[in-house]
C-alpha cells in the first residue's frame, strides 16, 4: 500500500476496561493497522474478540487506553476539541441492530437530516432535499421520510442508518456486522448497497462480520482478530486460500462449501479464555492444535510478515521461502 494511499492508521490501540479488584478486561490489545482510501478491510473472529470495541476506537466512539489513531496524518488523539468535531463525520459507524441506532420518536426525515444540521446545511427546504436525494441513494421511498422507524423492515432500516451515516459525507464507514441480523434474502441487497456506495464515493470500509465467509466476499483485504488482537492479517484471497495462523484455519474450517468436498473441520479444544485472563505466551497457545514449541508459552509473537504482505502472529508460521 503507498503511504499516500493511507486513510486511517492505528498504532498500538488498546483498550482495557476496568473490572475489579485491580483487574482488567483486555478487550483490544496492541493493534496496528492502516487502511487506504477506498478499501475494504474485513475484520472477523469469534464473538467476544474485540471487533466491536475496536471499531469504536477507530471511529472515536470509544477511548483508547493507549495508542494512536491518525486520519490523513492527523493525530486524532491529540488536537483541540473543535478540530475534532470537525474531523469526526469522515468517520462512521454503521450498526448491526438498526432498530436500536434510530430514534423511534423520530421521522426518517429528523434521523437522517440531524447530521446536516450539525454541519450547518441551512434551511428546511435543503435539508429536505439532501434528505431525499440520501434516501433515494441507499433505494427507499423520498416520500416516506415522514414515516418512523417501526414502520420500516429490517432491511429498510438498516438502509436508513446507512443513509444517515452518509449524510455526513464520510471517507471510511465502519460496518459493524451490518447484515447478521437480518434474513439471508435480504442480506446480499444490502450488501449491494454499501459496494455501491462504495465505490460511488471511493469510500473506505471496514466490514466486521464473525462470520469469514461474509467478508471474504467484500474485502480486499482481511484481519482476524483473536482475544483482542489482530493474528493474521492479509490480502482476502491469500488469507482464505493460504491461510497461515491455526486460528484462521480454524476459522475457514468451519465454513460449509458449496459444491467442494467439506474438509474435516478444525474443532478448537476448550472455551475461548477470558479477556481477564489472557493466556501468557501466545494467547491462542491454550486451544492451538500444532505441536508446540517452548516459546508458544512464554513469548507473545508479534504479526511478521510470512508471504508478500500477509502477516501472521505465530511462533510456527513459516514464510514460502523457508518451507522450500
Ligand atoms: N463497555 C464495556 N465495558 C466492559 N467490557 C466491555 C465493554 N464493551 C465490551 N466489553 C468486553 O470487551 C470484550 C470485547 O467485546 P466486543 O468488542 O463487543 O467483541 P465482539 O464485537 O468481537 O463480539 C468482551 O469481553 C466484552 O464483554
Ligand atoms: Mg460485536
Amino acid at each position: 500500500m503507498s503511504s499516500d494511499g493511507v486513510l486511517l492508521t492505528a498504532a498500538h490501540v488498546t483498550k482495557h476496561f476496568p473490572a475489579g479488584k485491580r483487574r482488567v478486561l483486555r478487550a483490544v490489545d496492541d493493534v496496528s493497522l492502516e487502511i487506504a482510501r477506498g478499501e475494504t478491510l474485513g475484520l472477523v473472529g469469534e464473538s467476544g474478540c474485540g471487533k466491536t470495541t475496536l471499531g469504536k476506537l477507530l471511529c472515536l466512539l470509544e477511548e483508547p487506553t493507549r495508542g494512536e489513531i491518525w486520519l490523513d496524518g492527523t493525530d486524532l488523539l491529540h488536537i483541540p476539541p473543535n478540530e475534532l468535531r470537525e474531523l469526526r463525520p469522515r468517520l462512521q459507524m454503521i450498526f448491526q441492530d438498526p432498530f436500536a441506532s434510530l430514534n423511534p420518536h423520530k421521522t426518517i426525515e429528523q434521523i437522517v437530516g440531524l447530521p446536516l444540521r450539525i454541519k450547518s446545511l441551512r434551511g428546511k427546504a435543503r435539508i429536505r432535499e439532501r434528505v431525499h436525494e440520501l434516501l433515494g441513494m441507499v433505494g427507499l421511498d423520498p416520500s416516506q421520510s415522514g414515516r418512523f422507524p417501526h414502520q420500516f423492515s429490517g432491511g429498510q432500516r438498516q438502509r436508513i442508518g446507512i443513509a444517515r451515516a452518509l449524510a455526513c459525507e464520510p471517507e471510511l464507514i465502519i460496518a459493524d456486522e451490518p447484515v447478521a441480523s437480518l434474513d439471508v434474502s435480504i442480506q446480499a441487497q444490502i450488501l449491494q448497497v454499501l459496494r455501491d456506495l462504495q465505490a460511488r464515493f471511493h469510500l473506505a470500509a471496514i466490514f466486521i462480520s464473525h462470520d469469514i465467509s461474509v467478508v471474504s466476499h467484500v474485502s480486499q483485504r482481511i484481519a482476524v482478530m483473536y482475544l483482542g488482537r489482530v493474528v493474521e492479517l492479509g490480502p482476502a484471497q491469500d488469507v482464505i486460500y493460504d491461510p497461515k495462523h491455526p486460528y484462521t484455519r480454524a476459522l475457514l474450517s468451519a465454513v460449509p462449501r458449496v459444491g467442494e468436498a467439506q474438509p474435516e473441520a478444525t474443532l478448537l479444544p476448550g472455551d475461548i479464555p477470558s479477556p481477564i485472563a489472557v493466556p501468557r505466551g501466545c494467547r491462542f497457545h491454550t486451544r492451538c492444535y500444532l505441536e508446540q514449541v517452548t516459546e508458544c508459552g512464554t513469548g507473545e509473537p508479534g504479526l511478521r510478515e510470512v508471504a508478500n504482505g500477509h502477516f501472521a502472529a505465530c511462533h510456527l508460521a513459516r514464510s514460502k521461502a523457508a518451507e522450500s
